[in-house]
């Protein structure tokens, strides 16, 4: 037995070409298409020196054992936080499970009944699924457009009840690579005394000095309410926290649920974030990653792709093929010329905005970069 609603929603999916299934991780393909950027996730040395830092301290234990209100708030959160509250120029630091813990634990709990929250229309589903789960009102602006949401700002000036505004927008979109002027949204924030959150996501590790994001490489701390950093990406391990004022932490301990009701991190996990910040500390992220970005938007540029590409000058690099059958079906052509690139499909993005989304990593040489994207060419 099995609910007739359900099963129709799944057979639409079908018949759109958009049904997801689990695939078998592959190996044996050359990696566009993890998160991944600097390797660290297969990091020999810092899957050492957390297992020697989890000896040093003589922690020997698998889980938490509770919440972190109750018996799960190890010793080593306070060492962790204090290590990204300097690392990232942040007043207090609140690690979350997850960014979509930490996004939905925020957007949820933050804006209030009344006051309103303007989001950039390509904004990660973490955020929206906040925003939906808080009794705030909420309006898109155009992506990546501050005349848009100067104008929401505008409508709202002078709304009854003075509301609060909130303003959201990532730092380098998941599903685009692109970045906005987040130097005029955070004056326009200011002007209009609105809020402004910035997920960095995928800014970690990637921008700033030793990877420390967009914000603080823009010395945008100030200006900006809250950060989202997530630690799934680029830090190559799992876990996120929400950077902001010490009553902002001091809030979201109390009324945040996704921090509250659900079981803490494993000091495994823990110790792992330590150590990939102790990483990129040492480190010299961004030359190796970006000589790759530079070499693969050059490359663009030379097979004549670049009217296909969203402009990017992240780790990520999205070449728009309309139709999900169409995207797939070149997915799967460079797949097996042995590249991992992954098709987009609607409803993940709007319907004629499937794309192939590639991610780049310092381990990409740029003979894989050329071969990718001949790939790609031949098959457009
Ligand atoms: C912009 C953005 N925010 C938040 C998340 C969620 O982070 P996590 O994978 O740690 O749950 C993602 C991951 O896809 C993301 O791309």
């Amino acid at each position: 037995m099995f609910p007739k609603k359900l099963k129709d929603k799944l057979e639409l999916r079908k018949a759109n070409n958009a049904l997801r299934t689990l695939g078998v991780p592959v190996n044996h393909l050359i990696d566009f298409s993890s998160n991944d950027y600097l390797g660290f996730s297969k990091s020999q040395s810092i899957f050492n020196s957390t297992a020697q830092y989890l000896k040093s301290q003589n922690i020997l234990e698998n889980g938490a054992t509770g919440s972190r209100l109750l018996s799960g708030n190890h010793s080593l959160y306070k060492t962790l936080e204090a290590q990204l509250k300097t690392f990232y120029n942040s007043q207090s630091a609140l690690v979350f499970n997850s960014g979509y813990d930490a996004n939905i634990g925020f957007f949820s709990s933050v804006p209030q009944r009344g006051d309103i929250v303007l989001y950039d229309a390509y904004i990660h589903a973490s955020i929206r699924d906040g925003i939906v789960m808080s009794h705030a009102k909420a309006y898109k602006f155009e992506h990546n457009s501050v005349t848009s949401l100067e104008a929401l700002l505008e409508r709202f000036k002078s709304a009854s009840g003075n509301p609060a505004v909130y303003v959201v927008t990532e730092s380098v979109f998941s599903m685009d690579g692109d970045t906005p002027d987040l130097i005029r949204m955070a004056n326009l924030c200011k002007l209009h005394q609105a809020y402004f959150v910035v997920d960095e996501a995928h800014a970690v590790g990637v921008f700033g000095n030793k990877g420390v994001g967009l914000v603080s490489f823009l010395n945008l701390e100030l200006l900006v309410f809250a950060r989202i950093v997530t630690f799934g990406k680029a830090l190559g391990c799992h876990g996120a926290a929400i950077l902001g004022s010490k009553q902002l932490t001091n809030y979201l301990i109390n009324f945040s649920r996704s921090f509250i009701y659900t079981t803490a991190l494993a000091p495994h996990s823990l110790a792992t974030i330590y150590a990939a910040h102790c990483a990129l500390k040492t480190l010299n992220v961004s030359s190796g990653l970006h000589k790759n970005i530079a070499y693969f938007n050059k490359e663009v540029e030379r097979l004549n792709l670049q009217t296909t590409f969203i402009k990017s000058n992240s780790a990520i690099h999205c070449c728009v093929i309309s139709g999900n059958q169409k995207v797939k079906k070149t997915a799967n052509y460079i797949q097996e010329l042995g590249y991992n690139v992954k098709a987009i499909l609607s409803p993940t993005v709007p319907e004629n905005q499937e794309r192939l989304r590639f991610c780049l990593h310092t381990y990409n040489t740029f003979q894989d970069i050329t071969n990718v994207l001949c790939a790609l060419k031949k098959c457009l």
